[in-house]
């Protein structure tokens, strides 16, 4: 059977500032979906990462389906409605234009779909960060599909022999779509050269060499080139199939023990470490750090199972610890040089109007 996994996530309001949206508002969603998308939809599950919420959900109508689409903005705009009743922060701050047209892409909300036969088993991951950047995944998928220190299967299994080819966008191009398909093992210096840049650069999806079959789609809404101006960190999700001619899962996973460091944290115009937690963490350090959740669900005929949390396991934990003091190490120096984003991404355009302000003070020496 022919099926596509949509996920359609948005930032359409949280308690206590950026922290988590409130159970009503989260009720609202799964009720909309619930009563709208019984003659659309198979299956669909409902989360929060950060203050995120995410619509997963399995159909058999392919990718950027206008009826899809449109069943999940109409979903946040009714989450958004109990956001402004509860007066929660930050109502439908991800919904950024007027009117719905054709689909979702470029109107605020995150996206990522997979479209495929089922094989007999299919078990897939689903990846949401927050208070980071699409580029967030950037490293940790290089390492799961072209590396065979963190990806043993590329050495090992004769399902994975060929590689993999990633497609790269230039996110800072805002006419069009403008990609770029590399393939590892022989582009991997190509592809590093890329990805180095996450503010850029980002992973839109990635292929399997030996079949031609699709393992990765990733988000690559950045919010500043719709809005013209930043309006909230693009907080990307993901999402992975795994098993057979794709890494296992805990090849996927296995990067996110690094904790590197992305974009965002406070005001979206930070460096921190990226923190894989468990499902329904809330956010609270300097507004941060960084967070990536991961549900592991397997799918026959678009039914889903119940997920399985890839991060609650005591190993986690101690990688937890280890991060929370990289976080706090970077947090000691402040404002001071590489703690603090460039100002192209800052999320304010206050320091700018300050700094103007300064230039005409400073004077000229001979
Ligand atoms: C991402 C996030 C942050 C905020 C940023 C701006 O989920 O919450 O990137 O967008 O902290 O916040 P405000 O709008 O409160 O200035
Ligand atoms: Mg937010
Ligand atoms: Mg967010």
């Amino acid at each position: 059977m022919k099926i596509t996994l949509s996920v359609l996530k948005a930032d359409i309001g949280s308690i206590g500032g950026h922290i988590t949206p409130s159970q009503a508002l989260l009720n609202k969603v799964n009720n909309f979906i619930k009563e709208n998308g019984k003659d659309l939809i198979i299956d669909y599950f409902i989360s929060h990462t950060g203050d995120d919420v995410a619509i997963l959900c399995t159909h058999e109508r392919g990718k950027l389906d206008e009826k899809i689409h449109k069943l999940a903005w109409e979903a946040f705009l009714a989450g958004t409605d109990t956001a402004k009743k509860q007066g929660l922060y930050g109502a439908g701050q991800d919904l950024l234009k007027e009117a719905f047209s054709g689909n979702i892409k470029g109107m605020g909300p995150a996206v990522a779909e997979l479209e495929f036969d089922e094989r007999p088993n299919e078990p897939f991951l689903f990846f949401a960060a927050d208070k980071t950047e699409p580029g967030a995944y950037n490293l940790p998928f290089y390492l799961s599909f072209s590396d065979p220190m963190y990806c043993a299967g590329l050495t090992l299994s004769p399902k994975m022999n060929k590689g993999f080819t990633f497609h790269i966008m230039d996110a800072e191009y805002t006419e069009k779509d403008k990609v770029i398909e590399l393939s590892s093992p022989e582009e991997i210096y190509d592809i590093a050269a890329l990805l180095r840049d996450n503010e850029r650069y980002v992973i839109e999806s990635i292929y399997s060499r030996n079949t031609g079959n699709q393992a990765v789609a990733s988000s690559t809404t950045r919010l500043h080139n719709i809005a013209g101006k930043y309006t909230g960190k693009d907080d990307p999700v993901s999402l992975v199939r795994v098993q057979g001619e794709f890494p296992a899962t805990g090849e996927v996973l296995s990067p996110y023990q690094i904790g590197h460091f992305v974009a965002g944290f406070m005001r979206g115009s930070h460096t921190g470490p990226l923190m894989p937690c468990k499902q329904n963490t809330t956010i609270s350090y300097f507004d941060g750090p960084p967070v990536v959740t991961g549900a592991a669900f397997c799918v026959r005929e678009g039914k889903l199972t119940e997920p399985a949390d890839v991060f609650d396991h005591p190993f986690w934990d101690h990688v937890r610890n280890k991060i929370s003091e990289k976080a706090a190490d970077i947090r000691r120096q402040g404002f001071s040089g590489a703690a603090m984003l460039p100002y192209k991404e800052l999320e304010y355009g206050g320091i700018v109007e300050r700094l103007e302000k300064l230039d005409k003070k400073f004077k000229f020496r001979d």
